[in-house]
């Protein structure tokens, strides 16, 4: 059993998910593999894998939060991440063996399997497992997994440093930043760590356009006198869950959104700038090359929406009960 959930207060709440940090090397933590369920330690692949060579594969990342009170943990949003799971392997050929009501299953199972009693982060993963040398993507044989490991916050949440990344954003037609294939992340991994070999806490990337695609492992929002606005999903980003959520919930509680193209220099000027995601969770930026973001300190509208995200994904909010579903039974 794993276990690190005290009782959350409302700071707490404000602090994101309670557990290990994403730079720790995981030594528990259970896994579905080739159809069964067992420690992670165990799920191997040969070191000939196609995959391993030219990020041949394509994963998602989900969270569980773990509700003290109740006992229980809450998968976020577990349908529409089997959902994205699924185009993305239909983006790489590769042909996903279960339905979504499936997946959800046995990622219930693994939950179960492994008693989490903390915030956890699931990864499954499909990839192509043939130990085959020549570049492509068909008539090869497909492997899927899906992992569960404690997991705290990816980023701090209270106020990050950002610079905007001299590396560019894939575009669509290099390798489409909509599905989340693995290869492609070494974009991600460039400008994440340019940015903090530099000093900062995190990568903004631009498109080869030159506007604002997102961040490194995030989408990104900008707050304008009072409207909320996002790069659209053509600005080669991830079509993000979180972003989706946060903008159900401005909306809900009446806040503008407009989904636009985002220079650069709007950066500079806005109000309040976050990050969403299901690592990042929601995460003030409150300075970007060097120049303060609005007061210099998380913002009111950033708060108000993290408050209402903290709430909703621990299960207590009763009109989104719809975004979570418990794990145990
Ligand atoms: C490149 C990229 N953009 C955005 C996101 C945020 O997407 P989501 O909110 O679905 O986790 C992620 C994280 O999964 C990501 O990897």
């Amino acid at each position: 059993m794993f276990s690190g959930g005290e009782n959350i207060n409302s700071e707490q709440v404000l602090a994101g998910a309670a557990g290990p940090s994403p730079t720790q090397e995981f030594d528990e933590g259970m896994a579905f593999f080739r159809g069964r369920i067992m420690p992670l330690a165990e799920a191997q692949v040969s070191v000939a894998t196609h995959a391993l060579h030219y990020g041949t594969g394509c994963f998602e990342g989900i969270r569980a939060y773990w509700n003290e009170e109740r006992q229980n943990l809450y998968l976020l949003k577990a349908a529409e991440h089997y959902e994205r799971f699924q185009d993305s392997c239909r983006m790489i050929r590769i042909t996903c063996p279960y339905t979504v009501e499936e997946l959800v299953e046995t990622t219930r199972a693994l939950l179960n399997a492994g008693g989490f009693r903390c915030d956890v982060y699931i990864r499954p993963v499909a990839f192509k497992a043939s130990r085959v040398i020549k570049l492509t993507l068909r008539e090869l044989r497909d492997d899927l997994a899906v992992y569960a490991v404690p997991l705290g916050n990816y980023i701090d949440v209270g106020g990050l440093r950002a610079m905007v990344s001299a590396w560019a954003r894939v575009s669509d037609n290099a390798i489409p930043a909509r599905s989340k294939l693995t290869g492609s992340y070494v974009n991600m991994a460039l400008a994440s760590d340019d940015a903090h070999e530099k000093g900062y806490d995190e990568a903004i990337l631009l498109g080869s356009d030159g506007h604002v695609s997102e961040g490194a492992g995030s989408n990104l929002f900008i707050a304008r006198r009072g409207t909320l606005i996002t790069p659209p999903v053509t600005a080669d980003i991830l079509e993000g869950i979180t972003r989706s959520i946060v903008m159900d919930l401005a909306k809900e509680n009446g806040i503008p959104v407009e989904e636009r193209l985002i220079d650069r220099t709007e950066l500079y000027v806005a109000d309040e700038v976050f990050l969403t995601g299901t690592g990042a969770q929601i995460a003030p930026v409150t300075e970007i090359d060097g120049r303060t973001v609005g007061s210099g300190r998380r913002g009111p509208l950033v708060e108000h929406l993290q408050e209402m995200f903290f709430r909703a994904v621990r299960g207590d909010d009763p009109a989104h009960q719809d975004w979570v579903m418990a794990a145990y039974d």
